[in-house]
Order: structure tokens, then C-alpha cells, then sequence
């Protein structure tokens, strides 16, 4: 029962995992590194607005959720995607949740809302770089 809606939960709360782990056989490899149809909205709502809040204000809850909004670390595009990649104290590294696609989205998504105008797009490659592939 418990276990039961533990997964439903996680069905709800991360439909990106779903969908990465839905046809998970031999064929056709190349599917999974394909860049997924999800925009960094749907990304931060879907993995970061829960810890961030969808202000991005941050808050104080298990421990202290830095403001992602009006926040002049992210100028530069290498640190939010440092953060999601290899994650730091509370923060976790989010690489099994989100492929490079996703964390240039969000980065980019984040760096261009919330009061921040780093209008530079996050690329991919950007992200595999950091990621040292
Ligand atoms: C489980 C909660 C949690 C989730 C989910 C989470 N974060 Fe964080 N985030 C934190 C915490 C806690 C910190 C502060 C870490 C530290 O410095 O100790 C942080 C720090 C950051 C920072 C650094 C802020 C600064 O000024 O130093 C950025 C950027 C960031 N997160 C972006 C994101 C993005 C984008 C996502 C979604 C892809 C995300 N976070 C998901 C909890 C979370």
C-alpha cells in the first residue's frame, strides 16, 4: 500500500524519470540520450520548485534554501549547472533525474527569470563539458 503510493508520488512529482526509465531495453540505445521535449519551466516546477519554491526565494525549512531569484552567482552559466551536476551540502546532485538537455534548459531557465536577465542560452554542451564528457 505504502509503496504503492510512494511510486505514484514519484510518478506525479517526476514524470521526467518516468519517461527516462519507460522503454529501458536494448533496442535503440540512441533514444536515451536524445534531448527530451521538456522546457526548463517544466523542469524547475517538476525538480527545483520544491526545495526553491516557485518563487525562487529560497526559504528556511530543513536547512536554508538560498534564493535563486535576483541571485548575481548565476552570471556565470558554469555555476547553477556546477550546482545541479555535483550538488553541494542540502543540494543534491541531480544527474539521475535530468540529462544534459535538461540541465541546460533549467540553467537557462532560472538565469532569465525570477529577476535575473542573463540572457545567454546554457547549452548542452556546455553541460557535458562540466560533466566531463
Ligand atoms: C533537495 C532540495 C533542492 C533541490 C531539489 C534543488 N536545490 Fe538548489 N539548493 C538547495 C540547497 C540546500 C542549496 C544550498 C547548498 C549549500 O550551499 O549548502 C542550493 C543551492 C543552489 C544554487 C546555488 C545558489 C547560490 O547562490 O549559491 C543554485 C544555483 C541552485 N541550488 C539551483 C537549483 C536548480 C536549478 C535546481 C533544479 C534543477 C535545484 N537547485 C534543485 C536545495 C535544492
Amino acid at each position: 500500500m505504502i509503496k504503492h503510493t510512494a511510486f505514484a508520488l514519484l510518478l506525479l512529482t517526476v514524470p521526467v524519470l518516468a519517461q527516462a526509465n519507460a522503454g529501458g531495453d536494448t533496442a535503440g540505445s540512441s533514444a536515451n540520450t536524445t534531448a527530451r521535449p521538456v522546457t526548463g519551466e517544466q523542469v524547475y516546477v517538476q525538480v527545483c520548485q520544491g526545495c526553491h519554491m516557485a518563487d525562487a526565494k529560497g526559504g528556511v525549512g530543513a536547512g536554508r534554501i538560498p534564493a535563486l531569484a535576483k541571485n548575481s552567482n548565476l552570471e556565470d552559466p558554469s555555476y547553477p549547472v556546477s550546482m545541479i551536476v555535483q550538488g553541494r551540502g542540502a543540494m543534491p546532485p541531480l544527474t539521475d533525474l535530468l540529462n544534459p538537455a535538461q540541465i541546460a534548459a533549467v540553467a537557462t531557465y532560472v538565469r532569465t527569470h525570477f529577476g535575473n536577465n542573463y540572457k545567454k542560452p546554457v547549452k548542452e554542451a556546455d553541460v557535458k563539458a562540466i560533466m566531463g564528457q
